[in-house]
């Protein structure tokens, strides 16, 4: 399986830097970082092999990546659109809205959570708090926050995914 998975050169050098940090029977602890890298990848998801791969590499069972893989929802354990709309729905964001936001989302994707829209290009992941509470309601994209959102707002951020005009990274 995993002879067809394989990182890109320039990724494997970050992955063995990472991997380096710590001691040969400790390999474990770079789980967190590598599954990261694995996603963006290998299609913004965390496919069978892709994890069996990443357990190869670690030298861990692969059932010490599922472990983990599964246990945070930062990581995707299906096929996702390019954009992964991460809104958050805990209480600050919440009293400011946050259902509102995801209730304009899931209609005006006609979606549910946790689907993906039918051009392939945005998923609605609801989140748990994402630290932005100050600036509610938010949302994550790729590696940046979207704050203070409105229907409007959400508008243009979807139109501007469209137009391939938003930074992920
Ligand atoms: Fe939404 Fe904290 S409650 S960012």
């Amino acid at each position: 399986m995993s002879e067809t998975i394989a990182f890109k050169p320039e990724t494997i050098e970050q992955v063995n830097k990472i991997i380096a940090r710590y001691p040969e029977d400790r390999r474990k602890s770079a789980l967190i970082p590598v599954l990261h890298m694995a996603q963006k990848e290998f299609n913004g998801w965390l496919d069978v092999p892709v994890m069996d791969y990443v357990a190869e590499l670690l030298n861990i069972k692969p059932i010490e990546v599922y472990e983990v893989a599964t246990f945070y929802t930062m990581f995707n354990m299906k096929p996702v659109g390019k954009y992964v709309l991460e809104v958050c729905r805990t209480g600050p964001c919440m009293l400011k809205g946050s259902d509102d936001i995801l209730d304009h989302l899931r209609k005006t994707l006609n979606i549910k959570d946790g689907e993906t829209s039918s051009d392939g290009l945005f998923t609605l992941k609801p989140a748990e708090c994402l630290g932005a509470c100050g600036y509610a309601p938010m949302m994550q994209l790729g590696k940046f926050y979207h704050e203070n959102l409105t229907k409007e707002k959400v508008d243009e951020i979807l139109e501007l995914c469209r137009q391939g005009a938003i930074a992920l990274d």
